[in-house]
């Protein structure tokens, strides 16, 4: 079977390289030729781990190829996957869908046999519709149900570990209306049903929504925990212990409820809004989802109100920048709402984060931060600092030498330097020894315990 992937992005790329490792034929196409030709050299523009590998073997095996022409790689494809980004419109939140309709147009031009073609971009309720439309109108020669049939696939990877959610989902979703269709798509995904995977058949619309229902679910457990997270402090209560025991309950469930400083990414905060504004236009306004938005901002917010009310100095020095470890992402990171505000604060700003420490890295992270000091390693980004503040929990913040991160900053008896630790990833017990004021989020300060 052979599959076509329009967009080599993030999507994209983990898509086809997983589909190529398991048999398939599979073309991934992009328009920006630089791309192309890096990934024609199996190198990856993005971060992800284990993607290179698996793109080289892909490449090895003659089975993946990149191309930025789109005719071939369409006319031959018994599936096509239109995995293009939807950012967030400007203004009013709506997913921008020109990117998924452009390929639509493109894809109809070319189309031959039949063809599947797949939503993967992450689309409002109706989109997968607009797009067969835009394919029959392209091409009055075309007949849906005979020549072309359009489905949603939507993907619900993690960034840093997409490649194992891609081999091992929890369900694949599939929203296809015609029984070929049905059967090519059912085809594609044999080697995770026979592992036993879930596969949910749907309808279009619904497949859309599971999407966006998933993940807003996901986007309203943290803001929950979170503000969980702001009772325990007043109340002297532990939220991890809180998060433990709720979660026991199997109606809720352990995971995504890790309090921190707000969720960020590629995902949450787009297709939160996006959903906000697709019920809003229905005319069944979610407000919960609205709260959640509104919850998250106020969240980043609140975290730099934190750090300057407590810290007394000049220098605060920020560990991790990227939304959640493993990946280089920066789209909506905690960091781009909290560096800044601290800067207007009067604060100078050092920052270590791994995947940024090289000079190519500070490079890319320009555009996003303006005057900030970047440093190798975290005790580099510690000198003379009053506040070291992790952000981002990266394996290698987890064990830090705090003895010699205390050495390198600014301190006096009364005023010991802070260590804000907004991913719980230490105990005061364990830091207090080194001479810092510890705080965390939604643990009880062991003063207050005694
Ligand atoms: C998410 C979804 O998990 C994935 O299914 C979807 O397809 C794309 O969006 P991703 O954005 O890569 O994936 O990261 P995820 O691990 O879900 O984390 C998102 C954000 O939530 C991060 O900022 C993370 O730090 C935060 N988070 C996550 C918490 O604050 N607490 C948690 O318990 C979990």
């Amino acid at each position: 079977m052979r599959v076509a992937i329009i967009g080599s992005g993030y999507v994209g790329l983990v898509t086809g390289s997983c589909f190529c490792e398991f048999g398939f034929n599979v073309t991934s196409i992009d328009n920006d030729i630089n791309k192309i030709e890096r990934l024609k050299k199996g190198e990856i523009p993005i971060y992800e781990p284990g993607l290179e590998a698996l793109v080289q073997q892909g490449l090895n095996s003659g089975r993946l190829s990149f191309t930025t022409e789109i005719s071939e790689a369409v006319s031959n494809a018994d599936i096509v996957m239109i995995a293009v980004g939807t950012p967030s419109r400007r203004g009013d939140g709506h997913a921008d869908l020109t990117y998924v309709f452009e390929a639509a147009k493109q894809v109809a031009q070319h189309l031959k046999d039949y063809t599947v073609v797949v939503t993967k971009s992450t689309v409002p309720v109706g989109t997968s519709r607009k797009v067969a439309q835009i394919i029959q109108e392209t091409r009055l020669d075309l007949t849906i149900g005979k020549d072309f049939d359009v489905a949603s696939n939507p993907e619900f990877l993690r960034e840093g570990s997409a490649i194992t959610d891609f081999m091992r989902p929890d369900r694949v979703v599939i929203g296809a209306e015609s029984e070929n269709a049905r059967k090519i798509l059912q085809e594609l995904y044999r080697p995770l049903y026979l592992r036993e995977t879930p596969i949910v058949f749907t309808n279009i619309e619904t497949a859309e929504l599971i999407k966006y229902a998933s993940n807003g679910f996901l986007a309203m457990k943290i803001a929950f925990i979170n503000q969980i997270a702001d009772i325990c402090e007043q109340a002297g209560a532990d939220v991890q212990d809180v998060a433990k025991a709720v979660g026991l309950d199997g109606r809720i469930g352990r995971k995504f409820l890790h309090a921190g400083p707000g969720y960020g990414g590629s995902c949450f905060p787009k297709d939160t809004l996006a959903l906000a504004q697709t019920a809003r236009q229905l005319g069944t306004p979610m407000s919960l989802i609205e709260a959640v938005v509104e919850a998250n901002d106020q969240r980043k917010l609140s975290m730099a109100e934190r750090i300057i009310k407590a810290v007394k100095g000049k220098k605060i020095a920020i560990l991790g920048i990227t939304f959640k470890p493993n990946t280089d992402d920066l789209r909506d990171a905690p960091s781009l709402v909290i560096i800044p505000e601290l800067q207007k604060a009067g604060f100078s700003i050092n920052v270590y984060d791994p995947l940024y420490n090289a000079n190519q890295g500070q490079a890319e992270a320009k555009p996003y931060f303006s005057n900030i000091e970047w440093s190798e390693n975290p005790y580099h980004a510690a000198e003379n600092a009053d506040a070291v503040i992790i952000l981002t929990e990266w394996n290698e913040f987890r064990a830090l030498d705090l003895k010699r991160l205390n050495q390198q900053m600014n301190k006096t008896k009364e005023n010991l330097p802070h260590l804000i630790d907004f991913r719980n990833i230490y105990n005061e017990a364990d830091v207090t020894p080194h001479g810092f004021q510890y705080s965390s989020i939604g643990r009880p300060s062991l003063k207050s315990v005694a």
